[in-house]
C-alpha cells in the first residue's frame, strides 16, 4: 500500500470491543522502529471495553465511538469514518471489534480493513468457531487475516496459521491454542499490507513473497515408524 516509498510509516486505526489482545500484539509489534506501521489510534464502540487501558498506558490515542450513542447503523458507521480520517488513518484494523459495519463504510475502506478471525476460513465463519471446530471434530483448527467485504468473515485472505486440535480439547483450551497464533499472525499481515507487498487482483491476493514450497501440515502428526 502506501507510505513505504516515501519513507513514511502506514498510520493504523485499531478497532476493538474487548479485551483486545490482537491489538495488544500490533502496538507490540510496531514499537519495533523497522516496523512499517505506526498504530496512530484504538477506537472501541464499547466504553469498557478491557483493550482501552492498554492502549492509553501505551500513548496512543483512544477513542470511544459507543454504537449506542446513534440511532442508526448508518450514522454510527459516518462517525467512525469521520474519526479515522480526521486521524489520518492510512489502514484499519479489526480486532475483535463486534459490530456488522454497513456497506457504506466498508466500500470506503477496501482492501485498507483488514480482520482476524479464529477459523481457518472459508470453515466456520462467524461466532463459537472453537465450539463449532470441536463438533465437527477437524484435527486442523486455525486463524485467517482477510481484508473486510460486507459479507461476514469474507474477503481475500492475506495470511492463515494451522493449529492442532487435541485429544482433550476444550472450546478454551483450543480457544487459546488458536489466540497465541493470532498474536503471530495479525502482525505479520499488517506488515506485508503496509510494506505493500500484496494486493487484490479480481478478489485474489496476489503475495509476491509467498512463493516457497513448504511441507504439508500434518495431524495428528505422521510418525516413520507407523
Ligand atoms: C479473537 O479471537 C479474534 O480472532 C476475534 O475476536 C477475538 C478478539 O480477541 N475476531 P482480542 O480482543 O483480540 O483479545
Amino acid at each position: 500500500m502506501t507510505n513505504s516509498l516515501n519513507g513514511q510509516k502506514t498510520r493504523v486505526g485499531i478497532l476493538i470491543s474487548g479485551r483486545g489482545s490482537n491489538m495488544q500484539a500490533l502496538i507490540e509489534a510496531a514499537k519495533n522502529p523497522d516496523y512499517p506501521a505506526e498504530i496512530a489510534l484504538v477506537i472501541s464502540n464499547r466504553p469498557k471495553a478491557k483493550g482501552i487501558e492498554f492502549a492509553k498506558e501505551n500513548n496512543i490515542p483512544v477513542k470511544i465511538i459507543n454504537h449506542k450513542s446513534f440511532d442508526s447503523r448508518d450514522e454510527f458507521d459516518q462517525k467512525l469514518h469521520q474519526a479515522l480520517t480526521e486521524a489520518k488513518i492510512d489502514l484499519v484494523c479489526n480486532a475483535g471489534f463486534k459490530r456488522l459495519l454497513g456497506k457504506d463504510f466498508v466500500e470506503k475502506w477496501r482492501n485498507k480493513q483488514l480482520n482476524i478471525h479464529p477459523s481457518l476460513l472459508p470453515a466456520f465463519k462467524g461466532l463459537n468457531t472453537h465450539e463449532r471446530a470441536l463438533e465437527t471434530d477437524v484435527k486442523i483448527a486455525g486463524c485467517t487475516v482477510h481484508f473486510v467485504r460486507f459479507e461476514m468473515d469474507e474477503g481475500p485472505i492475506i495470511a492463515q496459521a494451522a493449529v492442532p486440535v487435541l485429544q482433550d480439547d476444550t472450546a478454551e483450551t483450543l480457544g487459546a491454542r488458536v489466540l497465541k497464533a493470532e498474536h503471530l499472525i495479525y502482525p505479520e499481515a499488517l506488515k506485508k499490507v503496509a510494506n505493500g507487498l500484496v494486493k487484490v487482483v479480481g478478489e485474489r491476493l496476489v503475495d509476491k513473497s509467498h512463493c516457497q514450497e513448504q511441507p504439508a501440515l500434518y495431524a495428528p502428526a505422521i510418525k516413520s515408524d507407523q
